[in-house]
């Protein structure tokens, strides 16, 4: 028998082998907030509404759906029981008990119109504590909705961590009080001259509350020192000027644009050309402002700094900015998080996160900077870009997408690899998570964002919530390919992804 269709793959499931629990008739009781998003999903998927019991025990026993928080060890885990009598489910914290009532979403959905859920015993625990999705919104700008709407997305994969990609050479996208002419004057166009954005104050603490409401931390990035030309819109007295080498020409000759120029906006696709100025005082004070009120208004424990493409700042620049940002975030009580660049710079404050964002197998010494933040008592978030970004090409003939990260990404390509093989030397103890990116160079809208994030967001959902690859027969490509069949439909009636469930695998086909 096939295992039931549930992605990310829980870290036991054993089919128990009786008759199959049946929703129609059954009621829902127990933690109400875990009642109301299992009935919402339910009557999406299965158009039943079923009657919730309040506790009154008018019910009879063995009908019920029973959703309670219980003493369970690891945070956000949870363990599910299923026979034809009922449903009895235990969450470890309200997270744990979100993430149950997810799984037996995908299993009504996999049981198609029959309406039942199969007969098993679920033990399920998160391998990784940080489980990431980034989104981009300074490339081109995503409103409210469209992060809300990514948001719900990931959550419903187990995703735990939203990282927002707040600034760049395009855009800066967050108000600030301190600092109130980036929004107004930097925050005005996208790639390709599409229109621009940002979020007010009060529309970044709806995006944490929508994350909070379905257990997800957003960690704002903020890019430094290089992706700043923006910056330049608002304050030209912190930026260098643009440094245009043969890297810079060659991509605006593939891709178009112009040049980048002092104090107008970008709109290319060029990377590494711009630098706030490293040997300026009032650099920091700048820093100083951003990162301060980004902590008072953020209620995660990370704050991301960027570090990435820095190649229009000298290497010892750029190690002394690293050092001076990390500090700056340290003293405002949180814990910084760059692209592992950083790992270069030997002041960087410890204990700083390193993200890493090469290949699965590693070039040019990026795993070596990457254990250099282990070396100094951080961790890292696993991000290999051939894998994981998801903004890559799907197909060849995909109009959306790049494929600078070894060509197209397919979903195969995207779920084959082991988190603790990408760096030698760091295993599941270095690792605090996995977390996938969409760069958004060439995504638009809603639709651009699921047409490339699916299927493949469930294969890094796998790679961050389940047993190591191999561990079981399950926790293989060939059974994923399996399980996630089942997954579309879902995917269908909660209105994600717009388009037919059968189109969505079918993007995988060029393997
Ligand atoms: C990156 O993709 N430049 C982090």
């Amino acid at each position: 028998m096939s295992a039931p269709s549930v992605v990310p793959l829980p870290s036991s499931m054993t089919a128990t082998g009786g008759a199959p629990f049946r929703l129609d008739g059954a009621v829902l009781t127990g933690d109400e907030a875990a009642v109301t998003e299992l009935r919402r999903l339910l009557h999406l998927r299965t158009g039943l509404h079923l009657p919730v019991d309040p506790g009154s025990g008018a019910v009879p026993e063995g009908r019920r759906i029973d959703l309670r928080i219980g003493a369970l060890p690891d945070p956000e885990s949870s363990v599910i029981a299923i026979d034809a009598d009922g449903v009895w489910v235990e969450g470890a914290d309200p997270a744990g008990l979100f993430y149950a009532v997810q799984t037996l979403a995908q299993l009504a959905t996999a049981s198609g119109s029959r309406g039942e859920l199969p007969a098993l015993r679920i033990q399920d625990v998160p391998r990784f504590a940080y489980r990431g999705v980034m989104l981009d919104v300074a490339r081109h700008f995503h409103d409210v909705r469209t992060v809300e709407a990514f948001i719900e997305r990931a959550a419903s994969l187990k995703f735990n961590h939203l990282h927002l990609h707040l600034s760049d050479d395009q855009g800066w996208r967050i108000a600030l009080d301190t600092r109130p002419l980036l929004a107004e004057r930097a925050s005005g166009t996208s790639i390709g001259g599409d229109p621009g954005g940002h979020f007010s104050r009060d529309d970044y603490q709806r995006i944490v509350a929508a994350a909070a409401a379905r257990h997800m931390v957003v960690v704002p990035e903020i890019d430094l020192p290089g992706h700043t030309h923006a910056v330049g819109l608002a304050y030209p007295e912190l930026c260098e000027d643009p440094v245009i080498t043969d890297e810079v020409r060659a991509t605006v000759r593939d891709f178009g644009g112009d040049l980048p120029r002092p104090g107008e906006p970008y709109t290319g696709l060029a990377v590494g050309f711009s630098s706030l100025r490293i040997r300026d005082e009032g650099t920091y004070a700048f820093v100083a402002d951003v990162v301060g009120e980004l902590a008072t208004i953020t209620p995660g424990p990370y704050l991301h700094v960027g570090g990435d493409e820095a190649l229009g700042t000298p290497a010892d620049d750029f190690a002394l900015f690293m050092e001076r940002v990390t500090a700056i975030v340290v003293a405002q009580g949180k814990t910084p998080v760059t692209w592992h660049e950083a790992g270069a710079a030997p002041g960087l404050a410890p204990g700083t996160i390193g993200q890493y964002w090469g290949f699965v197998e590693p070039i040019e010494g990026m795993d070596e900077k990457t254990r250099a933040f282990v070396a100094r008592g951080g961790r890292v978030i696993l991000s290999p870009a051939d894998a994981i970004y998801l903004d890559m090409k799907f197909a060849a003939d995909s109009p959306l997408g790049l494929t600078w990260a070894r060509g197209v990404t397919t979903l195969e390509r995207a779920y084959d690899w082991e988190p603790a093989e990408v760096i030698p030397g760091v295993g599941d103890e270095q690792i605090l998570g996995v977390e996938a990116a969409l760069w958004t160079e060439t995504v638009r809208d809603l639709a651009d964002i699921d047409a490339l994030l699916f299927p493949r967001i469930a294969a890094a959902a796998e790679a961050a919530w389940s047993p190591p690859r191999g561990s079981t027969p399950e926790r293989s490509w060939a059974s994923f390919r399996e399980r996630v069949e089942a997954l579309p439909s879902l995917w269908a009636a909660l209105g994600f992804a717009g388009t037919s469930p059968d189109s969505i695998l079918d993007r995988e086909g060029t393997a």
